[in-house]
């Protein structure tokens, strides 16, 4: 929850971060899982390890090599978490979605956001890629409640548009020149672990779903509240057909995600160097 320590946090936190970098930063990524390949494209100027920045929650197993790189990517001064946070690991809403507000108050005004998903639409494929185009929220708590943080944003935030539909657009024209095929849709996100029975993805798809994972919205909310511009990317990593539903592990979730990655590298780059 929420609760009025956050400004004492995020000042020590603020004053960790700026004893290894002063630059200002324009641009803030999430990269999910199996989708760390960006950060070879980054020119890195300073990375630091979760474990070390103050409030930055203590990493799981799963996220140990978690790190904030710092430096330019596209001609543009980015700051990319590698590894992220998932509630199902335990963290509150306010751990998973700190590093974000610490983006905020480094300068980012846009935020990438990028994810493994199931589809529930059917006509998706194995490996495609998908911009969010809005979401629906399965998750058990909001990140905002608790005090308004008013220095940050408004009690109520507005949620018409959570993805910017001008990142979008621009996505669109940049995956086309690239001859990359992109699927547009919602995604619905769950507190995990499990996957989806097979009841469950039906009913995903009942209320409007396209894809369905652990992550994304919590980020989106609080950058929306800071009113920050949301651009976000899902690779399909698994199918969810209920006539038809196969098991599936996390390797090869992680398998296909790493296969699709390299689109997903070439738009969020491209995405970035237009802005
Ligand atoms: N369900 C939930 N989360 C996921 C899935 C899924 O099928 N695939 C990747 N993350």
């Amino acid at each position: 929850m929420v609760t009025p320590e956050a400004y004492t946090h995020f000042r020590e936190t603020m004053e960790y971060i700026r004893r290894y970098y002063q630059g200002s930063v324009e641009v803030g990524i999430v990269l999910g899982t199996g989708l760390g390949g960006l950060a070879e494209n980054i020119e890195k100027e300073v990375q630091l390890a979760y474990n070390f920045i103050p409030h930055f929650p203590i990493s799981t197993v799963e996220s140990h090599f978690g790190r904030l790189i710092f430096g330019q990517l596209g001609g543009k001064k980015v700051v990319a978490m590698q590894g992220r946070f998932h509630y199902y690991e335990g963290y509150t809403m306010y751990q998973i979605t700190y590093p974000i507000r610490i983006m905020k108050l480094l300068g980012a005004h846009t935020l990438l956001l990028s994810n493994a998903a199931g589809a529930v639409n059917l006509t998706y494929k194995l490996g495609d890629l998908m911009i969010i185009r809005d979401h629906i929220n399965l998750l058990p708590e909001n990140p905002l409640r608790g005090i308004n943080l008013d220095q940050l944003g408004p009690r109520f935030p507005d949620m018409s548009q959570p993805y910017d539909r001008g990142l979008i657009a621009r996505a669109r024209s940049i995956a086309q020149d690239l001859n990359v095929p992109l699927q547009e849709g919602v995604y619905a996100a769950v507190p995990g672990p499990n996957l989806e029975t097979a009841a469950e993805y039906r009913y995903l798809r009942i209320i409007g779903a396209d894809v369905v994972g652990m992550s994304t919205v919590p980020e989106c909310i609080v950058a929306n509240h800071m009113g920050m511009r949301v651009f976000a990317m899902s690779i399909i990593t698994d199918i969810g057909d209920p006539d038809n539903l196969k098991p599936v592990s996390l390797e090869e979730i992680i398998t296909v995600a790493s296969q699709a990655e390299p689109k997903l590298t070439r738009i969020f780059t491209e995405l970035v160097r237009s802005l």
